[in-house]
């Protein structure tokens, strides 16, 4: 039978509505406490250079409060490797950044900065820290972090997911399904996220060796959702029986 596949909940978002306001709310450490309610496996959150969402008080209060073992997305600069090692979380994924982008837009070029890399991942030789590295299903990625003696990876499934929604995924899904088996037969530990939602993962959760999935943005979008009208009841109930 299939192993029961971990899931990590990214809550960048839940910051970047935060941030919109001065204020604490949504507070990030109720969030937590509901994730961990609910019994998800990992808090997962991007600090990025430009702190547009996640900050360095979020991922230091996440670990310290260790609701849930938090994963750390962050790209391969010295920067973030000395915030890594101050937070110890219990994972770290690292991922290709640039400043302009809407949000991660592919896999790590891993092949081709196999030396910079190989320097960057000695460090966390003595780290007890699970790293990984977030790559394209692409082979040839997958054998350079199995170079680099990584032994974690997430599948990069956004261009899965723009595919599965103009029902044109099929090429993208075989090479997911390629990519994950080629893990099993290197003994790689095969995750994946990007892009999500309760459609497209099915098909992604289907695939044997898939063990964690990370999912941020449908999440907390389809909390608005799911969530608005109870939301809105509660409010109009008060605002028109204030004494109650
Ligand atoms: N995994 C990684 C490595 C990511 O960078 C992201 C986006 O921050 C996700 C998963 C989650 O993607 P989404 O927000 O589209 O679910």
């Amino acid at each position: 039978m299939k192993k029961k596949i971990r899931l990590g909940v990214n809550i960048d978002h839940v910051a970047t509505l935060r941030n919109a306001r001065n204020e604490n709310f949504p507070d990030l450490l109720r969030v937590a406490e509901i994730l961990r309610d609910c019994n998800v496996d990992l808090i997962t959150v991007h600090l990025r250079e430009d702190r547009r969402h996640i900050n360095d008080k979020d991922v230091e209060e996440l670990k310290n409060r260790n609701y849930l073992p938090l994963n750390l997305e962050m790209a391969a600069t010295d920067e973030m490797k000395n915030i890594c090692f101050k937070t110890n979380p219990s994972s770290c994924c690292i991922v290709p950044e640039r400043r302009e982008e809407l949000t991660t837009e592919g896999g790590l070029d891993v092949k081709n900065q196999l030396d910079y890399l190989g320097e960057f991942v000695s460090e966390f030789k003595d780290k007890d820290i699970k790293l990984s590295f977030f790559v394209d299903p692409d082979i040839d990625q997958i054998d350079a972090v199995a170079k680099l003696g990584v032994k974690i990876i997430e599948i990069h499934t956004g261009k899965f997911a723009i595919n599965f929604h103009k029902k044109n995924h099929h090429l993208e899904l075989n090479r997911i399904k390629q990519a994950a088996e080629h893990c099993l037969e290197i003994g790689i530990d095969c995750h994946a996220g990007h892009g999500l939602n309760f459609d497209n993962v099915k098909e992604i959760s289907k695939i044997p060796n898939i063990i964690e999935l990370n999912v941020g943005h449908f999440l907390i979008s389809n909390a608005i959702m799911d969530g608005l009208d109870m939301t809105i009841r509660k409010f109009m109930k008060i605002i028109n029986h204030p004494s109650i």
